[in-house]
């Protein structure tokens, strides 16, 4: 990829902005809270690049930005609770987790394959502007590399992903500097991540204390997030044929024969792209899986990841 280019934060910005991300490109866009590097949220190989360009090691669920609460609709069930949260706070630095509409057009590595997805209306205008000229969901996490802190300034976003996206929108520094509180809303209202709005003023807003729920992306046992979505079926991993009562599931193009294939010509983010819908697939053939070896590189790590969950021993 060329140097990544840093647009500014008016008109033409955004729509460069927007084009790049019609075109499954990645561009960093500040929000009140952090900045988020951000990609098509209904585009699979986005998402995947998304993963790539953080070289995160798994496939954590990402949040996805929205205009307004008409699009959240469109994407989650909302309930009276959550309706009076997104009321009061959105715009703003609270995320909500809920249940994902089964029809939404949403790609499943989003949210890791869940059946839940967290959602946020930002407040930070560029951000918004953004949301506006684009005219689709937003998938994005803070715009850092895995492992580092958040970033609140272009510079910092240009610091840590320099050649590994295509822009930055400058909006300077995010005025919160803090990534977002998350109230899960799926089972009984939980805390899964302190932010930038205080937990008080969602409490007060609810009327009762909240239990903490822990950040699904360090579950306390292990599976804990993989039971929701691990294939009924067993898999069998680092397979090189499939016997006669398996399916196989292929990568690269010594087994371009195999039903299917996660990537024929062996890329790692048109695989991640395919993952779940494959294991979706799968999940409803009722026959056992066999998968290819898959390279311990690049997003092929988050991709062992996520199938060595799926083959691990269920309680
Ligand atoms: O302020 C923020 O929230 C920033 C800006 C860019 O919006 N974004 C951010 O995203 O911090 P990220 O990916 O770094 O953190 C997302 C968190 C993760 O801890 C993830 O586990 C949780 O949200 N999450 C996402 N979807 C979820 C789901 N369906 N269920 C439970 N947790 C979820
Ligand atoms: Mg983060």
């Amino acid at each position: 990829m060329h140097k990544t280019r840093v647009l500014l934060a008016k008109s033409h910005g955004f729509a460069e902005a927007a084009s790049l991300l019609q075109e499954g490109a990645l561009v960093a866009f500040p929000t009140e809270t952090v900045y988020g590097l951000g990609g098509d949220a209904t585009n699979d190989t986005a998402v995947a690049r998304i993963f790539e360009a953080k070289e995160r090691p798994s496939f954590n669920p990402l949040i996805v930005h929205v205009a307004d609460i008409e699009a959240a609709k469109n994407i989650a069930v909302f309930d009276d609770m959550s309706l009076r949260l997104a009321g009061a706070f959105w715009p703003g630095p609270l995320t909500l987790v809920l249940p994902l509409r089964p029809q939404a057009e949403i790609a499943p590595l989003v949210t890791a394959g869940l059946e839940s997805i967290a959602l946020r209306i930002p407040e930070h205008p560029v951000a918004q502007s953004l949301l506006e000229a684009f005219g689709g969901p937003i998938a994005a996490p803070s715009a850092n590399p895995s492992g580092k802190v958040s970033p609140t300034r272009a510079e910092h976003v240009i610091q840590g992903l320099s050649g590994r996206i295509e822009a930055v929108l400058d909006g300077g520094a995010c005025p919160v500097g803090l990534e977002s509180t998350i109230i899960g809303l799926v089972d009984a209202p939980a805390l899964l991540r302190p932010g930038g709005l205080p937990l008080e003023d969602i409490e007060e807003c609810i009327g009762s204390k909240l239990s903490y729920g822990g950040d699904s992306s360090t579950p306390t046992a292990p599976g804990q997030l993989t039971s929701h979505y691990a294939p009924q079926m067993p898999i069998r991993l680092n397979a090189s044929t499939a016997s006669s009562d398996e399916v196989l599931l292929g990568f690269g193009p010594d087994c371009a024969k195999s039903t299917l294939n996660l990537s024929e010509t062996g890329d790692l983010v048109e695989a991640a792209a395919n993952l779940f819908h494959f294991l979706r697939e799968i999940d409803g053939c009722g026959q056992k899986i066999a998968v290819s070896p898959i390279p311990e590189k690049g997003l092929g790590r988050a991709i062992n990841d996520r199938l060595r969950r799926a083959a691990a021993p269920r309680a």
